[in-house]
C-alpha cells in the first residue's frame, strides 16, 4: 500500500523560537517542554488527569481517567460532571466580566464588541428559548448560520442545557443540509434570513425552506436571526424570529450538569465512501483538548486578540472560535465575510483595526493573498501580531516564507497545526516558545499525543524520509467518540487496520532526521479543496443524480491556490459530445453540483468519455485518472484496461 507514498519535498531551513517570545511563553524553552513530555511519557493517564483538573472546572470531580473497556469507544473522566458553557462563560464572570469576549466585524463593515457578562446573558436567554421550545438534554439542534456572534450564542446555549448541536456550514446547499438534519434527527433548526459573503447575500433561510419542503420531518421549529434584512418566506406555525423569541425571557439559566462523555456536538465530514459521517465529540475531553492547545500552541495570554478565520461550520471554527478561546477567557475576533471584500487587504485591515495579536488561517488563503502582492499587506500596521498559524492542508514552503516575511515581519513564529475533525484539537504542532520550525512541517506531536508513522504491517518506520501511514498509538481525551448512528463505520474507518491497535488518520506522512513530521496528503479518496474536505464519492453521487449522467469519477489535481482542484470524468447517457466538449452541459453540471452540495464542490474541469478506465474486475483506476487530470505522462500499466482506446478521450486528445 505504501508504494505510492514517495517523499518529494526537501526543506533545510530552520527557525528557532525568537528569544523574546520564549521569555513570556507558557512553555518557554526546551526544558519546560521536556518536563511536560516526561510527565506524559511516564504516567500517561496521570498527565491527562492533572491537565483536566488544572484547566477545567468540574461540578463533580472525576475519579476514573481513561476507561478502555469498550474500546475503541474510549471514555475519559467518565464519572465527572461538567458543563461546557459554564467553563466558557460563568467561570470568568468574577474576574473578566467586563472583558471583551467577542469582537465582531461584518462583511459590510459593521462592528460589535461583546463582553463576557453580555455573552453570558445572551447565552442564558437563548438557552431559555430553547427550553421553551421543548429542547432538552440529548436533543439535536441544527445550526445553519452566517459567521456572526449569534452562531456562537446558539452553540453555547445548546451546551448549557446539554442539547447536541450540529452546525452545518452556510455554504452547503439544500441536499447537504437535508441529509445532515435527517441523519441527526434534529428537532430544531436555527438559521438566519441571510449572511454577507463575497459581496452577496447568502440566502440561508430560502435554502432551509427548500430542505424542509422535501424532508426533515423531525424539525418542529425554526428560529430565524435577522441579519441581512432580505425578504424571506415565513411560516408562522413553524418559524420564529430570534429577536421575538428572546423578548421578555429571563437571563438566568442554570447550567445542566452533564457526564464528561455526554455528546457536545456532531459535525458532519466527508469520508471516502458513502454520505458524510456525523463525527461525535464528547464534552469534557473535547474541551480539554481545546484549552490545552490554546495554551501550548497558541500561547494565549489575557491581553491577546485571537483571530481564527475559520467558519463555525468547520471543526476549526468549533475548537478555535466557539470553545477554546472562550474557555481560556480570551478575546476572540470573528469576521463574517470573504478575505478580499471590498479589497484584497481586508484581513490585514482587520488585524490593524482590532489589534490582532494571534492570526490563524488556511494555506489556501495565504496563497491567494500572496498572489495579490506584498504592497497590499505592507500598507497596514501589522506590528501587534506576535504569532501566526496555519491549518487544513500542507503549506508549501514558498507560502510559508511569504507568511513569515511579509505578514510576520520575520518576528512571529508560525505554528503549522496538523489535526482533523476527528481529533478535536491540534495533534502535531510546534510549541512556539520551545520548538524550532521548518517551512512545510507541522513539526512534533504535542505532549500526551502518541503519533507514529507505520508501514503496511503496522511497524513503526524509524528510518528518516520514508513515507507511511499516520496513526495515533494511544487514545487521547479530545478524540471522536463514534460516528453518529453508525458504530460499524466508526470501527472500520478508524480502527479497521493493524488489528485495531491504532487510530488511522487517513493521511500519509514521513519523518525527517530530527523526527519532524511532514504530512504528504490523504491516502483515501478524500480531497482537500481550499482546505475543505470533500469525498470524491459525494461529488460523483451528485453528478450521477443528473438525468444525463451515467457514470462519473472525480479526482483532485494540483492547483496553485486551492491546493487541489476538482476534476470530473463523466460518461453520459447517449452519445458523447463531439471532441469531448460541451460547454453548455458543463455549465449545467457545475451548477447542478453547486445546488446538490454547495459551491465548494463545484468541479473545475469536466471531461466526457465513452467509458471510465476500469480494471477487468471493474474497479476505476483512480491513480491513472489522477495522472491524466494533472497532465502528467501515463506511467501506470494500462494493459489491464478493459478498453484501452478510451485513454485518448480521457486525455482530451479526441
Ligand atoms: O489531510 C489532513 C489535512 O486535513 C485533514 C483533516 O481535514 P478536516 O477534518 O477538514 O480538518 C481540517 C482542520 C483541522 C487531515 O487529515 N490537514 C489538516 N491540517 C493539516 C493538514 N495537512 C497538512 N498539514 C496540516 N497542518
Amino acid at each position: 500500500m505504501t508504494d505510492n507514498i514517495d517523499s518529494i519535498l526537501h526543506e533545510d531551513r530552520v527557525f528557532p523560537p525568537p528569544a523574546g517570545f520564549v521569555k513570556t511563553a507558557h512553555i518557554g524553552g526546551q526544558a519546560a517542554l521536556q518536563a511536560l513530555r516526561k510527565q506524559a511519557d511516564t504516567d500517561y493517564e496521570g498527565f491527562w488527569a492533572a491537565q483536566a483538573r488544572a484547566h477545567l472546572t468540574w461540578h463533580k470531580p472525576f475519579t476514573q481517567v481513561l476507561d478502555s473497556r469498550k474500546a475503541p469507544h474510549y471514555q475519559w473522566f467518565s464519572d465527572g460532571l461538567i458543563n461546557i458553557s459554564h467553563n466558557c462563560l460563568d467561570r470568568h464572570l468574577a474576574t473578566r466580566g467586563d472583558k471583551t469576549a467577542i469582537i465582531f466585524e461584518g462583511e459590510p463593515g459593521d462592528t460589535r464588541r461583546i463582553t463576557y457578562a453580555e455573552l453570558h446573558r445572551e447565552v442564558c436567554r437563548f438557552a431559555n428559548v430553547l427550553k421553551k421550545m421543548g429542547i432538552a438534554k440529548g436533543d439535536r439542534v441544527v445550526i445553519y448560520m452566517p459567521m456572526v456572534p449569534e452562531a456562537v450564542v446558539a452553540m453555547q446555549a445548546c451546551a448549557r442545557i446539554g442539547a447536541i448541536h450540529s452546525v452545518v456550514f452556510g455554504g452547503f446547499s439544500v441536499e447537504s443540509l437535508k441529509d445532515r438534519i435527517e441523519d441527526a434527527g434534529a428537532r430544531l433548526l436555527i438559521t438566519a434570513d441571510g449572511g454577507h459573503r463575497g459581496g452577496k447575500i447568502v440566502e440561508l433561510k430560502a435554502t432551509a425552506d427548500k430542505a424542509l419542503a422535501v424532508g426533515c420531518k423531525s424539525i418542529e421549529n425554526v428560529i430565524v436571526l435577522e441579519r441581512s434584512k432580505n425578504t424571506i418566506a415565513f411560516n408562522t406555525q413553524r418559524d420564529h424570529w430570534w429577536h421575538d423569541a428572546i423578548k421578555g425571557v429571563s437571563e438566568h439559566c442554570a447550567p445542566v450538569w452533564v457526564e464528561s462523555e455526554h455528546p457536545l456536538f456532531l459535525l458532519y465530514t466527508s469520508g471516502s465512501t458513502g454520505k458524510p459521517k456525523g463525527i461525535q465529540h464528547s464534552s469534557a475531553g473535547y474541551l480539554l483538548g481545546a484549552v490545552t492547545t490554546m495554551q501550548w500552541v497558541f500561547d494565549i495570554h489575557d491581553q491577546d486578540i485571537f483571530w481564527c478565520t475559520a467558519d463555525v461550520g468547520w471543526i476549526t471554527g468549533h475548537t478555535y472560535v466557539a470553545y477554546g478561546p472562550l474557555a481560556t477567557g480570551a478575546t476572540v475576533m470573528m469576521y463574517e465575510g470573504a478575505p478580499v471584500i471590498p479589497h484584497g487587504g481586508r484581513f490585514w485591515e482587520i488585524c490593524q483595526k482590532h489589534a490582532v495579536t494571534i492570526f490563524y488561517t488556511a494555506p489556501t488563503a495565504i496563497r491567494a493573498l500572496m498572489k495579490l502582492g506584498d504592497e497590499i499587506p505592507n500598507k497596514f500596521d501589522l506590528s501587534k501580531l506576535r504569532l501566526l498559524g496555519t491549518v487544513g492542508e500542507p503549506i508549501n514552503p514558498e507560502a510559508w516564507m511569504w507568511y513569515h516575511r511579509v505578514i510576520g515581519k520575520e518576528r512571529c513564529p508560525i505554528v503549522d497545526t496538523w489535526w482533523q475533525t476527528e481529533t478535536g484539537a491540534h495533534m502535531i504542532a510546534p510549541i512556539p516558545g520551545a520548538v524550532a520550525t521548518k517551512p512545510g512541517s507541522c513539526t512534533l506531536p504535542l505532549p500526551g499525543i502518541a503519533m507514529d508513522v507505520v508501514d503496511n504491517s503496522g511497524n513503526s518506520i524509524t528510518e528518516p524520509e520514508q513515507g507511511g501511514f499516520l496513526v495515533t498509538r494511544k487514545p487521547w481525551p479530545h478524540m471522536l467518540r463514534t460516528v453518529w448512528g453508525d458504530e460499524e463505520r466508526y470501527r472500520k474507518t478508524y480502527w479497521g487496520e493493524f488489528g485495531g491497535k491504532y487510530y488511522i488518520a487517513g493521511d500519509s506522512a514521513r519523518r525527517d532526521k530530527d523526527g519532524y513530521f511532514w504530512i504528504m496528503g490523504r491516502i483515501d479518496d478524500v480531497i482537500k479543496v481550499s482546505g475543505h474536505r470533500l469525498g470524491t464519492m459525494e461529488i460523483e453521487s451528485a453528478l450521477v443524480a443528473h438525468p444525463r449522467v451515467a457514470e462519473a469519477a472525480v479526482v483532485g489535481r494540483p492547483d496553485d491556490i486551492k491546493g487541489e482542484a476538482i476534476f470530473a470524468f463523466v460518461v453520459l447517457r447517449g452519445v458523447r459530445p463531439k471532441g469531448g466538449v460541451d460547454a453548455a452541459l458543463t455549465k449545467e453540471l457545475r451548477q447542478w453540483v453547486t445546488e446538490q452540495i454547495g459551491p465548494i464542490a463545484r468541479p473545475d474541469d469536466i471531461r466526457y468519455s465513452d467509458n471510465l478506465p476500469k480494471t477487468r474486475s471493474g474497479k476505476i483506476m483512480r491513480r491513472l485518472l489522477r495522472s491524466i487530470a494533472s497532465g502528467q505522462p501515463i506511467t501506470q500499466d494500462t494493459s489491464t484496461l478493459e478498453n484501452e482506446a478510451i485513454l485518448d478521450q480521457l486525455q482530451g486528445k479526441v
